[in-house]
Formats: structure tokens, C-alpha cells, sequence
């Protein structure tokens, strides 16, 4: 089904002449159609997509040249593209985060303004913190504020035990940035600077990194790059300057964890619930505990008890999140 986001990236895409982005929507609508079961849809589409690919001129004067809708070829297992919903009123974040995440969209917002100055909006940033506190989900909603696809690079696909290759496929994915504007995220970054080529190759590791840090320093497209990490180990200087802004992440305040709770559990009457409680239960957890735990106790009222949520179902769930961790510590 072509979703409202669809309609809306498409004329989005229109007003500012992206036609890749426009292409690549109708190609996902496409893949949806066929999906479903509608061939002929999708057939159609497919093929109106590739006479404007392959005649530019004639369907639209201001078409670029080879976009590219989805990594292709050796690209396609390195990286992983989406186009994420999700928004910053979606993120439960301290005042002085979100103001600093609401400034990253911005600054891409009003780039013509900057620009006109002489200044560029910045676009390299690092997130660390542990893990389930929002930095994967940060950066799908600068890329859905922005109506940009996030391209997900795929670190097991880039690190290779052969000497050499991870370099040439690190560069294959920063040339992307240059002709699919877009957020590119390397996500636990940290591999790069822990990984391992064979045992007696101790030397690829920092070559990988080396390559990583001096493709950031040498970057000039477009688009925005961002690199999280649980280590605050890669907060090392010769790391850290390669960024423009480095943000840490860090589980709720007591205020923030009901926040998350509320968020998962709207369609619930939860005045009735002792929040004092469920504070004591919910403290030490991350977003992403509490995110799942009231996911859990909604699930448990719908089918256990008609819907209704109690204190007692909630702390339950939020127990069993936590029990999951002390199994994964032992
Ligand atoms: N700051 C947050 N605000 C709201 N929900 C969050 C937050 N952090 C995590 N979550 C929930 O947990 C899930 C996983 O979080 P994620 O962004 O992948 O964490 P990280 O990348 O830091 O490990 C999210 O999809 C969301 O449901
Ligand atoms: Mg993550």
C-alpha cells in the first residue's frame, strides 16, 4: 500500500528536484506492489522508473545521471537503506540533547541561509553511550525530520580479513555519499577500531581505522555521517576531531523513563497506576528495556486481563527485562 509518508516524500522530493529520491520512492512502491501480489502494478512502475533512468534528458532536463536508488553490486552488501518515519518528538531525550539534535536537522534545514554567509552546516557527528539509550534511533530521525534515506553501512560486510580490502571498501562507501545524499550510519564504530585481521595480522585494525578517520577528513559531499559507538574508548582525541559534534547518550532520569513507559502505553489509563513504584522498578534500565518491557505488560493486559494494565503487570515486565541482563552478565 503507498503509504501518506510515500505521497509526501514524492512531492517533497518534486519541489526540490531530487529525482533520485523521487525515483527511489516509486521503486520502493513498486517493491511493496509486488509484495502484495500486484505484478502488473509493479511491473508498470519498474518500467516507467528505468525509461526516465535510462532517457534523463527527455523525461526531466534536471535529472542527475546513475542515481543510485539502491546500493547496487558490491555496494549492496555493505550498505542497507531505509526511509525512516521516525521523528525527534518520537526520541525521549534530557532538554540539552534534543536542542542539540534539534540544531543538526536545522542547520541541514536552513543551509542556504549558512551558505549565503560563507558557513556550511555541519554533518559529522559521533554518538556514544551505552547501549538502548537512542543513537541508532537519533539517527533515523535526523534522516525521516530531514526526508533523506539512512543508509545503514553494514561493518561485517566492510571488515575483511584480507589485508587491504576493508580500506578499498570503506572507500567504495564514502564515493556513495557523494552521488546518494543521504545519513550514512556506522553503527558500533567501534569494530573498526577493535577489528582483527588473521591472528599473526595484527597491523589491519589500525589500518582500517586509519583509512576511516582520513575518508572523514577527507569528505566533501553532501551528506551527513554518523558513527556510534558503546565505547567511550573511541572518544580518543584523534578520533574525536575528526567530528564535528560528539554526543553522549546515557539511560533516563527517573522523569525521562516515565516518559518512554507513557509513550508505549497510550492506549492505557495510566493515572491509575502507582508511578511511584514503578519508578523504584524502572530505575538503571535503558530506553530500550523500558521501550520493550511496557510493550510486554501491554501485550499481557490485552490477552490476560481485558486490557486493563496494572501496577503489578507492568513491574512484572520490567522485572523480567531486567532478569535478562543479569543472565547476559553471568
Ligand atoms: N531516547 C529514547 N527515546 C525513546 N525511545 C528510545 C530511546 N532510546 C531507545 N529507545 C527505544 O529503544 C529502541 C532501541 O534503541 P536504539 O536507538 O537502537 O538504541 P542504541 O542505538 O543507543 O543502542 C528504540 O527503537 C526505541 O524504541
Ligand atoms: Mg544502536
Amino acid at each position: 500500500m503507498t503509504t501518506a509518508r510515500q505521497i509526501i516524500g514524492m512531492i517533497r522530493s518534486h519541489a526540490v528536484g531530487d529525482n533520485d529520491r523521487f525515483l527511489s520512492i516509486a521503486e520502493e512502491i513498486a517493491e511493496e506492489a509486488l509484495r502484495a501480489g500486484k505484478n502488473r502494478v509493479a511491473e508498470d512502475i519498474h518500467n516507467l522508473v528505468a525509461n526516465v533512468r535510462s532517457n534523463p534528458r527527455e523525461a526531466a532536463p534536471s535529472l542527475r545521471p546513475t542515481p543510485l536508488a539502491k546500493p547496487r553490486g558490491e555496494l549492496a552488501g555493505l550498505i542497507r537503506v531505509t526511509y525512516p518515519e521516525t521523528r525527534l518528538a518520537d526520541l525521549v531525550l534530557s532538554a540539552d540533547l534534543r536542542r542539540k539534535i534539534g540544531r543538526i536537522v536545522r542547520e541541514q534545514r536552513e543551509a542556504g541561509a549558512l551558505e549565503a554567509h560563507g558557513l556550511a552546516p555541519r554533518k559529522r557527528f559521533l554518538f556514544s553511550g551505552p547501549p538502548g539509550t537512542g543513537k541508532t534511533m537519533t539517527a533515523s530521525a535526523i534522516a525521516g525530520e530531514l526526508s533523506m534515506p539512512l543508509f545503514t553501512i553494514l561493518l561485517d560486510g566492510v571488515i575483511n580479513k584480507y589485508m587491504g580490502e576493508s580500506a578499498a571498501k570503506l572507500r567504495l562507501i564514502f564515493e556513495a555519499m557523494h552521488h546518494s545524499r543521504g545519513v550514512y550510519f556506522f553503527d558500533e564504530v567501534d569494530a573498526l577500531a577493535t577489528a582483527r585481521g588473521n591472528e599473526n595480522d595484527v597491523g589491519e585494525a589500525r589500518r582500517v581505522l586509519t583509512s576511516f578517520l582520513q575518508f572523514l577528513e577527507e569528505d566533501t559531499s553532501r551528506s551527513i555521517i554518523i558513527a556510534a559507538t558503546n565505547l567511550r574508548t573511541l572518544l580518543d582525541p584523534a578520533i574525536f576531531r575528526r567530528f564535528q559534534g560528539a554526543f553522549a547518550y546515557a539511560k533516563p532520569s527517573a522523569d525521562e523513563a516515565r516518559v518512554v513507559l507513557r509513550h508505549h502505553l497510550l492506549q492505557f489509563d495510566h493515572d491509575r497506576l502507582d508511578w511511584k513504584e514503578i519508578d523504584g522498578e524502572a530505575a538503571g534500565l535503558s530506553q530500550a528495556d523500558l521501550a520493550a518491557a511496557a510493550d510486554d505488560s501491554a501485550r499481557d493486559a490485552v490477552l490476560d486481563q481485558d486490557g486493563d494494565l496494572t501496577t503489578d503487570l507492568l513491574i512484572r515486565s520490567l522485572r523480567d527485562r531486567r532478569a535478562i541482563h543479569t543472565i547476559e552478565d553471568q
